[in-house]
């Protein structure tokens, strides 16, 4: 797969560089072509540029109010670098529809929860795992999913799980998930390019296998 990744400012890039490992040690048919950013500050851009993969800064502020010129300044990117996976790993946004359009089951997301548990908007970072806590569970996990036109809501594929103890701490919690999310992004990717899937629960088949 020719791969982007999609990053908001926040990211540090962890799961970004997983994927740049996995295609690296070929445990995954892939090359990250494009890491693409919503703030030129995110630390995940340095770390693209360091591993010296070619990076870009599409800033929806700039793109205030206009989601149909956002879409087409990705889209176009997407387009030169010949992409045909996007990796949301730290993206924060609702990716503009024309996209999900474009890229119908090439493009995935990877939620710090399991999913439909502790999604939705505005559910990210220290809140999900606060909530996690919160509600007493004793297990919590992460989710990679296909990506739809709604928060967190597309078929999933992989999810880890791993255990909540008493003494967790958001913090704990995120550091322990950490590997498991960077572990679960790589089987994903190579389980979506390397075989035909059906997505149960949603009954989709998807007869889209990769070159
Ligand atoms: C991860 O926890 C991921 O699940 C969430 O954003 C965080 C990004 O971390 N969507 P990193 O930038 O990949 O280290």
């Amino acid at each position: 797969a020719q791969i982007a990744v999609f990053v908001s400012g926040e990211a540090r890039g962890s799961n970004m560089q997983a994927l740049l490992d996995a295609c690296m040690e070929q445990r995954i048919k892939g090359e990250v072509r494009v890491v693409i950013g919503t703030r030129a500050e995110a630390p995940a851009l340095t770390r693209a540029r360091e591993a010296g993969v070619a990076v870009h800064v599409v800033s929806p502020k700039k793109y205030e109010g206009q989601e149909e010129a956002y879409a087409h300044a990705l889209l176009r990117l997407l387009r030169r670098y010949e992409i045909n996976l996007v990796c949301l790993a730290g993206y924060l946004l609702r990716l503009p529809a024309p996209i999900v359009a474009a890229y119908s089951y090439r493009v995935l997301n990877i939620h710090p929860a399991l999913l439909p548990l502790f999604g939705g908007k505005g559910m990210y970072g220290r809140r999900v795992h606060e909530a996690v806590i919160e509600s007493g569970m004793k297990v919590t996990g992460c989710t990679v999913h296909f990506v739809d036109n709604d928060y967190d809501t597309g078929p999933i594929l992989v999810q880890r799980a791993i255990p909540v103890f008493d003494e967790d701490t958001p913090e704990t919690l995120a550091a322990r998930l950490l590997p498991e999310e960077h572990r679960a992004y790589v089987e994903a990717v190579d389980i979506r390019t390397s075989r035909w899937l059906c997505v149960k629960g949603r009954r989709v088949l998807v007869y889209d296998p990769f070159k």
